[in-house]
């Protein structure tokens, strides 16, 4: 295998923008990825500063379509592995488009895109064209999720009965959008974020969460989408009751107004033989809690299989992870690397002309983020028929 670093193009990413930085210091952590090119910002000129103005040298383009044209006249070792998509909602669907005609594989930010009308195309295109493709599900990547889809799908706590699967934060508790700032200037306006605000925005990670871990899926829902903030076009408070696809039930929920929040993002599942439970702001440790026992907090780096709970042959490659010892933390910054280190896997893979996996088993991929999109179209229609009991629509 060459040991050549990938090469990664961004799309997004200048002037104050937010997630392009943890992404850029979790593609670098291996040394075998780079951040080669960049179309940073809408306005050409602005596009081509800020890209002379980045930390390190890249190449900067004064529009997307200007940096996929380019790639098909590169040298090779100057050619894009993959594209990283990090702008707002409503410039996912284009850039994604034109990558994956162009044969270049995508990482983009989620939701994958505006709605489940460009959800159908990315899917049939990305199926068309057999081009690896990653939704960036940020919480995937954290070993202890990787750990807990083991102890839930192995099923050493029995059948699952309930899920509360929630993202609660509190930074759009007031009319933030009103001062002009950036994030939420586009996040609360559905030309730019789509059909729902609060529940696009960290609902569909809830919902992720929830299908990763558990391997279930929501066939039916009941929801209601609130908005809390006078004015505020698109809900800010979400709250979905859902059945899953084992007969069990659910809540999916996500709140932007509950202040002093941070990113509360977590789990809780309780299953036929015991529970689990898991939070992103404590995210080195799940803790098992079984009938008639003390509770069992596991570690990332420090479990033993064959301990009672955890079977001797637990699968040999999750326990082998590269990670640090235990104790010395791993958070949000290494939860995104092991996404794009998964997702480097299968794009060397993939241009060695060898099968790929991309199934959804190390990151979200394009057919998870239709999921995300159904989930969302499902919810608005429930929440129209006043939280009526709504079928969502399984596979495309
Ligand atoms: N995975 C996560 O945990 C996570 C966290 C935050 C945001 N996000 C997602 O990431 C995306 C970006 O969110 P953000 O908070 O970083 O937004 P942001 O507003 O901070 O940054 C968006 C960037 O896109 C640029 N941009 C807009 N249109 C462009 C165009 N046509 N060409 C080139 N650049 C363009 C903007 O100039 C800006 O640099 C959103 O889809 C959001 O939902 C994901």
């Amino acid at each position: 295998m060459s040991n050549k670093p990938l090469n990664i193009g961004l799309v997004g990413g200048g002037k104050g923008a937010f997630i392009v930085h943890p992404h850029q210091k979790a593609i670098h952590m291996d040394g075998t990825r780079r951040i080669v090119a960049g179309a940073l910002f809408p306005d050409p000129k602005i596009a081509l500063e800020e890209a002379a103005n980045w930390a390190y040298p890249i190449k900067g383009y004064a529009s997307y379509d200007e940096m996929i044209a380019a790639n098909a006249t590169a040298p090779a070792d100057e050619k894009l592995d993959y594209i990283l998509i990090v702008t707002p909602n409503f410039v996912h669907f284009d850039p994604a488009m034109k990558a994956m005609k162009a044969g270049i594989a995508v990482f983009c930010e989620k939701p994958l895109c505006l709605n489940l009308k460009e959800a159908n195309e990315l899917v049939k295109t990305s199926r068309k064209l057999g081009v690896p493709f990653s939704v960036a599900h940020t919480y995937l990547g954290h070993w202890t999720t990787r750990f807990s889809r083991y102890i839930i799908q192995s099923g050493l706590l029995g059948d699952v009965r309930w899920v509360d699967s929630y993202y609660i934060q509190g930074w759009l508790a007031s009319k933030l959008e009103a001062t002009g700032q950036q994030q939420a200037a586009w996040r609360v306006d559905p030309k730019r974020a789509g059909g729902s605000g609060c529940g696009g925005d960290i609902g569909t990670h809830a919902l992720m969460q929830l299908r990763y871990v558990t391997g279930l899926d929501v066939t039916e829902l009941s929801a209601q989408m609130e908005t809390f903030v006078e004015g505020r076009m698109l809900d800010d408070h979400f709250t979905i009751y859902c059945k899953l696809s084992n007969g069990g039930k659910a809540l999916v929920r996500a709140s932007q107004i509950c202040i002093g929040h941070k990113n509360d993002l977590g789990i809780t599942i309780a299953g036929t033989k015991g529970s689990l439970t898991w939070r992103q702001e404590d995210p080195e440790r799940v803790t098992i809690l079984l009938p008639d026992q003390p509770d069992r907090v596991y570690w990332r780096g420090a479990v033993t299989p064959g301990d009672g709970f955890i079977p001797k042959n637990a699968p040999a490659d999750l326990m082998a992870e590269p990670t640090i010892p235990a104790g010395h933390p791993e958070a949000f910054h290494d939860a995104f690397a092991r996404l794009h280190r998964s997702f480097e896997a299968d794009v060397r893979a993939w241009k060695a002309g060898k099968k790929f996996a991309c199934d959804g088993s190390k990151y979200a991929n394009v057919e998870d983020g239709w999921t995300g999109l159904a989930f969302i179209e499902t919810c608005i229609k429930s929440h129209k028929k006043k939280g009526a009991w709504t079928k969502m629509p399984q596979k495309i």
